[in-house]
């Protein structure tokens, strides 16, 4: 059928005869001489197509846009002076014989390299949109960082073990997608949001490494890198403590890198406790690319005359903290607007802010209302903490630490892309010392930071009953310029310390034996001490492609709405389907 891609024709193959096949991305009509650009999974090539070739030359004439064409010819120079550089064929065009249709298309509801096409036309016709060379190449990346990541874990002594779809619900903090069961009426599996508590059983197995490039399901608000079925490089060990596990893990990501963007990530990668990553940033997967700091500040505000602040200093969990902006004099009052109203959504009720024009002057430096609240100590200690120089910017949070967080925290992420201070095209870390549990003011409850099979630092429930707050866990996650890679801990292996984990977070002993009954179980029959980790692969792929949402690397996604445009599902299905389940729609009277 064929001989060559079309994006192989190349010098290489001068004079030589090539049978291609391919869609007609462009036709050209030079009345007499016809010019089909033929694309295929590789790219373009130039046909020429003569009317001295009768039956080739009627068969172009009847081509059309996106039709499927077979194409056999010679390999020729371009004429002087129409070569294009910017093609890897561009040298050269293929002189036909033959052009024969393959198949006719009728007009496409879009141009394929219209940018300005909706996003749901594209999801609407993905097999079109995939025809795009730029979604082609992110899906060949996809399955190259795929392979090479299989390589590395194979030779690394893991076995690929697959794990059930339909199963029971697997707690990693977002709503189930449940199937019903028409076998057991009125009982349903879930779709597994990880294979967890699987991996954790096949430790107990004896399987010592396992990995699994699998698809998970979570019912919850998607956003740029969040889909309702994602997949993930999921992966298990036996006999190795969180230094071991993190060291492989990061070998694996640089090599990964290395193999497929020549690009050397740092060795080792930065480790951030996550204490100081709030603190610093302001969140817990902290983007060190762009170098402004959050500066601590609670401490100088209990007495203030600016009421705002002299409330959140003294309130136990609120939060006083600034974020200078290295030259940052130069915002407008129209741009600080901005960032207020943009702050705002994160639920800051305000922006202050001092413009630093003479560090050297005292108060008469200093411009901003807020400056005639703060004494001349602390307006001295805001500079020197905040290391702000002439020319800066100081913005300022005063909230419950939650909001001032999320706000500069987002705030230091939109000043750094604004104003073009990005320093690093890579910026990989690992956060560590999670706590344990997070209060839950509004259930008045904890709940768990990572999720309830995470290992605590120590040993002795006696000591998580005991003060839970202070506890610390042994999770990592793996960030990349901001986004949250992959996660993963050191397991609970002991019965003991999970029955008190699930206690803690409210699971009494008989749900936690209706849940996780096997568990319980299976931690009583020689539990090997175990850990590992989950990559989210869609999010890593995007990166590497670089890519704004997630949605970009995957053949087909799902709309904000979670809903698939081409099939049209989720769809109604037949009373039949649902009486044969057992389930019974209440209509509208
Ligand atoms: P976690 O819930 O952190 O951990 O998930 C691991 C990684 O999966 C990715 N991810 C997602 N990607 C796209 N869409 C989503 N809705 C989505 N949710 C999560 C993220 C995340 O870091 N079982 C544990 C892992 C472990 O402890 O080993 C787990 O699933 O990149
Ligand atoms: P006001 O006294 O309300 O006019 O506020 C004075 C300045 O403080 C304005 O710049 C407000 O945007 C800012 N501001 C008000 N509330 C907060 C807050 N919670 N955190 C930070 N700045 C605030």
């Amino acid at each position: 059928m064929r001989s060559h891609y079309c994006g192989q024709v190349t010098e290489a193959l001068l004079d030589q005869d090539v049978t291609l096949c391919g869609w007609a991305h462009r036709r050209r009509d030079h009345g007499g001489v016809i010019f089909i650009d033929l694309r295929d999974r590789e790219g373009l090539v130039q046909v020429v197509i003569d009317p001295d070739m009768p039956d080739a030359f009627a068969a172009a004439e009847r081509a059309r846009n996106e039709f499927v064409l077979r194409v056999i010819g010679r390999v020729r120079h371009r004429p002087e002076g129409t070569e294009n550089p910017n093609l890897a064929t561009g040298a050269v065009e293929v002189l036909a014989r033959e052009v024969e249709i393959l198949n006719r298309a009728d007009p496409l509801p879009f141009q394929l390299d219209d940018e300005d096409t909706s996003e749901e036309v594209r999801l609407r016709y993905r097999y079109l949109d995939l025809r795009r060379p730029v979604m082609q190449e992110r899906l060949r990346l996809r399955t190259r960082v795929i392979s090479t990541l299989r390589r590395f874990l194979d030779q690394h002594g893991f076995l690929d073990i697959e794990t059930p779809m339909l199963t029971k619900a697997t707690p990693e903090g977002a709503r189930d997608y449940l199937v019903p069961s028409r076998t057991h009426p009125g009982s349903f599996f879930a779709l597994p949001q990880s294979p967890q508590l699987f991996k954790q059983l096949l430790m107990m197995a004896g399987m010592d490494r396992y990995y699994q490039v699998v698809r998970c399901f979570r019912d919850e608000d998607l956003r740029a890198d969040r889909q309702p079925e994602f997949t993930q490089l999921d992966i298990e060990t036996s006999f190795m403590d969180e230094q071991a596990i993190t060291d492989l893990l990061e070998e694996m990501i640089r090599a990964l890198f290395k193999e497929v963007l020549e690009v050397d990530l740092p060795d080792p990668f930065p480790r951030m406790p996550y204490e100081t990553a709030m603190q610093r940033y302001g969140s817990d997967k902290p983007d060190l690319r762009i170098p402004l700091e959050l500066t601590d500040l609670s401490d100088l505000m209990a007495d203030v005359d600016f009421k705002v602040f002299a409330a959140a200093a003294q309130d136990p969990l609120g939060r006083v903290a600034a974020l200078r902006v290295p030259d940052g004099g130069r915002l407008t009052r129209r741009e600080i607007d901005v960032y207020t109203e943009f702050v705002g959504r994160y639920g800051a009720k305000g922006l202050a802010y001092i413009k630093v024009n003479d560090a050297a002057a005292g108060r008469e430096g200093l411009q901003a209302p807020i400056v005639k609240f703060l004494p001349d100590a602390v307006l001295a200690k805001i500079l020197t903490r905040t290391g702000a120089e002439n020319g800066d910017l100081i913005f300022f949070g005063a909230d419950a630490a939650k909001v001032v967080n999320d706000a500069l925290g987002a705030l230091r992420l939109r000043v750094g892309h604004d104003l073009g201070l990005i320093n690093s095209a890579w910026a990989p870390l690992w956060v560590v010392n999670f706590p344990m549990f997070e209060w839950d003011e509004q259930e008045r409850r904890w709940n768990a930071l990572h999720h309830p099979f995470t290992a605590p630092r120590t040993d002795d429930p006696a000591e998580v009953r005991a003060n839970p707050e202070r506890c610390l866990s042994r999770a990592y996650d793996m960030v990349l310029n901001g986004t949250e890679l992959g996660g993963g801990s050191v397991r609970i292996h002991r019965q003991e310390m999970q029955s008190t984990v699930f206690e803690l977070l409210g699971i009494g002993p008989e749900e936690a034996r209706t849940k996780f009954g096997f568990l319980l179980d299976a931690l009583k029959y020689g539990c090997p001490p175990h850990g590992g980790l989950a990559f989210g692969l869609d999010r890593l792929v995007m990166l590497m492609v670089g890519a704004s949402s997630i949605r970009d690397v995957m053949a087909f996604p799902k709309t904000q709405s979670a809903a698939c445009l081409l099939t049209q599902a989720p769809a109604p299905v037949t009373e039949a389907q649902l009486r044969e389940l057992n389930i019974r729609l209440r209509r509208a009277p």
